[in-house]
């Protein structure tokens, strides 16, 4: 099949220039790295023509499907327009994404900035709290990710994604609310959610009392579609208050409808002060951005921040069609819809394969997580590594993600269908059957 490539290479010579050129720390999935040559809505295809069902999305981004042609006429058009002048000159693009931003977000958050990527919204986010509230000390979560600055870094809590110290200082982690592995060996409901309570207690023993915010991610992507119950975040949003904090939610992987609605937080009835955006925001194209009140973003006077091709015109015109085009084909329904479907089938699953653990998460934002067996609830780290590899060979992408690396991703477009949900499970089914054999 024709690719559609300009220049193609065979497996082995790209995998060489690879490693001539670029550097070693960008690991690739699978064990024999899958070279992609083309995308088309939720499915890919490598080099030689052989067609993947996506169920990762590239991590969690591209929520209306790969290449979607009616986005990428509206970029197109305007890549032959107006591709880049700063926001030192005046653009209507990004004022329409940030008017539409407005409208789509909870509450009275109205004013964004558009960056490049969720790390540098977490910096962005993280700096108006700091400006606003005067404060420098922040509480994240156990098992968060937050990106690759150092701010970020020091917001996150999973040792393989903290590397080169030092960080910023002033960052107190609380345990997440990871039912599965509760850190105080409790079962929900009958717990009293200590998770969220410790909140006061870590601020009360391990801070100033005075913070500037809590950050967390609605369900925690990377740390493995961790996925609070549902009076989490209001107790915690009540202590974090009670101490002048501000509520910063990262809607990086839960945004634009991965969840079922526009933003996760706003599943657990939360609004948050600051938010911030990237991944699904554009469908593939690199932005990001963080999202507050008026009265909290004024605490940055003009050009104390700054950022190159931050609201480009292409990427705002990327993101906004996205947005309309989320809108326009309810994608946030069918991933409500399909997720439960598709939560129901991984239920099924777990009920047969001894392997699965815990199936969790909300809209088309699932997890599956392996372990050895059931009692000593042991990371099955190794056989995480077939699982990917043989649905791989099957024509299925999955994610992998927990602090062990033991926990399936399933974060498709969300332009899927049931076939496509039959489909993946009925691969998970016979991957997972092979792989038990072998324990
Ligand atoms: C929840 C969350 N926040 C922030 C980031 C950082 O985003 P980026 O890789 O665009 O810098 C990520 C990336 O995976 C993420 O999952």
């Amino acid at each position: 099949m024709d690719t559609g490539l300009r220049k193609k290479l065979d497996y082995d010579a790209l995998i060489e220039r690879k490693n001539n050129y670029l550097m070693p720390v960008l690991a690739t999935y699978y064990t024999k790295p899958l070279y992609v040559a083309r995308g088309d809505m939720q499915y890919l295809y490598d080099i030689d023509g052989k067609k993947y069902l996506d169920f990762f999305a590239g991590v969690v981004t591209v929520n209306s499907g790969h290449c979607n042609p009616e986005i990428a006429e509206k970029i197109i058009e305007q890549v032959k327009t107006l591709q880049h002048t700063t926001s030192l000159y005046l653009t209507q693009p990004v004022v329409d994404l940030a008017e539409k931003l407005a409208r789509i977000s909870p509450g009275n958050l109205q004013k964004s900035f558009i960056c490049n990527s969720g790390t540098e919204a977490t910096e962005g986010a993280t700096l108006v709290a700091k400006m606003y509230t005067g404060r420098y000390e922040f509480i994240a979560l156990r098992n968060s990710f937050h990106g690759r600055s150092l701010m970020a870094m020091a917001l996150t809590g999973q040792y393989n994604w903290r590397v080169g110290n030092p960080y910023s200082f002033g960052v107190n982690f609380v345990s997440s609310a990871y039912c599965y592995r509760c850190s105080y060996g409790q079962k929900y409901p009958g717990c009293n959610l200590e998770c969220a309570k410790d909140v006061e207690n870590i601020i009360r023993t391990s801070t100033s009392g005075k913070i500037a915010a809590f950050i967390a991610e609605p369900i925690q992507g990377n740390g493995g579609v961790v996925t609070p119950p549902p009076e989490y975040f209001k107790e915690v949003e009540a202590i974090v208050k009670k101490y002048g904090g501000l509520m910063i939610a990262d809607e990086v992987q839960t945004g634009f409808g991965r969840t079922g609605k526009w933003f996760g937080i706003s599943q657990w009835g939360v609004v948050p002060d600051i938010m911030t955006m990237a991944k699904g925001f554009g469908n593939g194209w690199p932005i990001g951005g963080f999202m507050s009140t008026t009265e909290i973003v004024d605490s940055l006077k003009p050009g104390q921040h700054f950022s190159t091709f931050g609201g480009n015109p292409v990427a705002s015109v990327a993101a906004l069609a996205n947005i309309e085009y989320i809108e326009s084909h309810d994608l946030a329904s069918n991933s409500e819809v399909l997720g439960k479907y598709l939560k129901n089938k991984l239920l099924d699953l777990m009920s047969r394969h001894e392997i699965i653990g815990d199936v969790r998460g909300m809209g088309l934002m699932l997890g599956v997580e392996l372990v050895k067996d059931r009692d000593t609830k042991a990371p099955a780290k190794e056989e995480m590594v077939k699982v990917m590899d043989r649905c791989k060979d099957k024509g299925l992408l999955i994610g992998k993600g927990g602090l062990d690396g033991n926990v399936i991703r399933i974060k498709p477009p969300l332009v899927i269908t049931r076939e496509n949900c039959d489909t993946a499970i009925d691969i998970l089914d016979e991957v997972l059957t092979g792989v038990e054999k072998e324990m």
